[in-house]
C-alpha cells in the first residue's frame, strides 16, 4: 500500500489532535501536532520575558532567539506517542497551560516563526507515513498532501471540551474564559496575513459538532482508505 501524506487542519480544539492520533494509530503513521510546536515557541518567549507589558511579542528579542530555539519531538515508549521538547526538556504539559494558548497565537502570527517551523514540519513529512494537524498544513505545508481533512464545530462545543479537558487534568479552568479565548484564537488565526486559516480547496470538510468518536474515526479511514487505493 503506498504511504501518503495526511494534513488535518481546522479550529483550535475542535479535536483535531485526538482524531489525528487516532488515525495515526490505526494505520501505522507518524502523528505530529504542528501546534505543540507553536506553542513550545510561546512557552520559550513566556520564559525569557519575550512578551511586553501590553501582551504583544517582543519580535526582535524572539528573532535573536530563535536559532537556541530548539523545539523536537521523542516517543514516549509507554504510548507510542510524540512528546514535545525544548532541547533535552519535555514541555508536552507546560504547553497546554491556558497561559500559552493565550499568548500562542500572535507567537504563530510571526513570518521567521512559521517559516522555522514550517521547514522543521516539511522535514518531517519527506518520508511521508505521516499525519499532521495544525492550521495550514493542507495550504503551505504540504499542498500536495494525498489526503486533507478541514475539520470544524461550532465555538460552544470546542470550548466545552477544552473546559473538560482542563478539569480531567485538575488545571484550573473557567469555561467564558476558554470560550473568550477559543473565539479570539479563531479570528487571529484567520485573519493573519501569513498563511491564515482556511480550507484547502482540495481538502474534506468534517463538521464534528454532534458525531460520536466512533463515527469520526469511520468516516475517517473510509477517506483513508480511499486515497492510498
Ligand atoms: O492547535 P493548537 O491550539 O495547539 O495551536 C496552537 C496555536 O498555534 C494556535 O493559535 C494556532 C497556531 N497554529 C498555527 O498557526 N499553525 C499551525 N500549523 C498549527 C497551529
Amino acid at each position: 500500500m503506498k504511504k501518503i501524506v495526511i494534513a488535518i487542519d481546522g479550529h483550535s480544539s475542535c479535536g483535531k489532535s485526538t482524531m489525528a492520533k487516532q488515525l495515526a494509530r490505526e494505520v501505522g503513521y507518524i502523528y505530529v501536532d504542528s501546534g505543540a510546536m507553536y506553542r513550545a515557541v510561546t512557552l520559550y518567549a513566556q520564559r525569557h520575558h519575550l512578551f511586553l507589558p501590553d501582551d504583544s511579542v517582543d519580535a526582535e528579542g524572539l528573532h535573536r532567539e530563535m536559532p537556541n530555539i530548539r523545539v523536537n519531538f521523542r516517543l514516549d515508549p509507554a504510548t507510542n506517542l510524540p512528546l514535545t521538547y525544548l532541547g533535552e526538556e519535555c514541555v508536552e504539559e507546560a504547553i497546554r497551560s491556558i497561559e500559552v494558548s493565550r499568548q500562542v497565537s500572535p507567537v504563530a502570527a510571526l513570518p521567521f516563526v512559521r517559516e522555522a517551523m514550517t521547514q522543521l514540519q516539511q522535514q518531517m513529512g519527506e518520508t511521508k507515513g505521516i499525519v499532521m494537524d495544525g492550521r495550514d498544513i493542507g495550504t503551505a505545508v504540504f499542498p500536495d498532501a494525498e489526503l486533507k481533512i478541514f475539520v470544524t464545530a461550532s465555538a460552544e462545543v470546542r470550548a466545552r471540551r477544552r473546559y473538560d479537558e482542563l478539569q480531567a487534568k485538575g488545571m484550573p479552568a473557567s469555561y467564558d474564559d476558554i470560550l473568550r479565548n477559543v473565539q479570539e484564537r479563531d479570528y487571529i488565526d484567520t485573519h493573519r496575513a501569513l498563511n491564515p486559516l482556511r480550507q484547502a480547496d482540495d481538502a474534506l470538510v468534517l463538521d464534528n459538532s454532534h458525531l460520536t468518536r466512533e463515527e469520526q474515526s469511520q468516516w475517517l479511514l473510509e477517506r483513508f482508505h480511499e486515497a492510498v487505493q
